[in-house]
This record gives C-alpha cells, sequence and structure tokens, in this order.
C-alpha cells in the first residue's frame, strides 16, 4: 500500500511549503531550500509531497536532492566541518587533507559521525582560493587548513556547544 504523505508531519508540512512557494518562477529550488530551512534536511517524506504538488515525479525531485550538495537527505551532526574540493584547494593538496581529517575525525567524506557529534562534508569553494586549502567548521572560515587545525577547531567548536546547552542542530553552514 502507498504511503499516505498526509500521514507524516513532515510530509505535511512540505506540503504546504510548496504549496506557499508553488507560484514562484522555478519554484523547486526555492521549495527544497525551504524545507532544509525546516528541517535540517530534506526528509525522505517532503519528495512526494513536493512532486505532487509540482506535478513532478518523484525521481525527478529526488535526482535535483542529490544532485545538490547543498541538499541534506538526513540530519547533519551537532556541528558542520566543510571542506574545499575545488581546484584551487586540491591543487594545495585538499584530497590527503581530506584522507588525514576523515581519519583523525572517524567520519567518511559525506557523513556524520555515528555519536552526531559532527558531520564532514565536501563544499565547492569557499571563497578562500587564496590561503588553499580552505575549511570552515561550525560556520568559521579556515584558510592554510591542516588537519590537525580543522581537528582542534571542531573540537572546540563542540566543546563551546556542549558549554551552551547545543545539543543538536549546530550551524546551518548555509
Ligand atoms: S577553491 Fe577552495 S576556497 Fe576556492
Amino acid at each position: 500500500m502507498a504511503l499516505d504523505i498526509t500521514q507524516s508531519d513532515a510530509g505535511r508540512q512540505a506540503r504546504a511549503i510548496a504549496l506557499r512557494l508553488k507560484e514562484r518562477e522555478g519554484p523547486l529550488l526555492p521549495i527544497l531550500h525551504e524545507i532544509q530551512a525546516a528541517f535540517g534536511h530534506v526528509p525522505a517524506e517532503a519528495i512526494p509531497a513536493v512532486a505532487e504538488v509540482l506535478n513532478l515525479t518523484r525521481a525527478e525531485v529526488h535526482g535535483v536532492v542529490s544532485f545538490y550538495h547543498d541538499f541534506r537527505e538526513r540530519p547533519a551532526g551537532a556541528i558542520t566541518v566543510r571542506l574545499c574540493r575545488s581546484e584551487a584547494c586540491k591543487a594545495m593538496g585538499a584530497d590527503r587533507l581530506a584522507a588525514e581529517l576523515s581519519e583523525r575525525l572517524g567520519t567518511g567524506m559525506g557523513e556524520t559521525h555515528p555519536s552526531g557529534r559532527l558531520t564532514l562534508e565536501p563544499v565547492y569553494c569557499l571563497g578562500l582560493c587564496a590561503c588553499a586549502p580552505a575549511a570552515q567548521v561550525a560556520g568559521q572560515l579556515l584558510g592554510r587548513a591542516t588537519a590537525g587545525a580543522v581537528a582542534d577547531a571542531a573540537g572546540a567548536a563542540a566543546g563551546a556547544g556542549a558549554a551552551h546547552g547545543n545539543t543538536g542542530g549546530g550551524e546551518s553552514g548555509r
């Protein structure tokens, strides 16, 4: 039996967002951005809701969500660590940095640590190309990043979040 999306709060809210924005020119991206802003990610229940409102297939909507790196299909960790994987940073060792950092943090690129404490994700230019390789930790930019500096910044951000009672969500990183 097909899932009745109206049974889901996430589906209902996603549908309301889609209905509100559907008259915009090129409405799919603004709708998905607003859904992500509301939930911190694009929940699976949102896909059929948006597809129905915009008269698209679920595959079309899911294709857009999975194509754009800005959209998350799962909730992020308490803090987000982003590493630039674009050309200038690659030329300055971003691949090696990503491998070292993944090992140090115990989190694969594009994944959230099992504890939920952080998400490590790629980003494609942070506007800090002159100081490549670049990273962003809980919203703070780091130039000439090393695995040690990024891990230390992540530890400090996690500590600051704990000190302020931040148990989830963190910065949007968007
Ligand atoms: S290419 Fe990495 S910050 Fe621009």
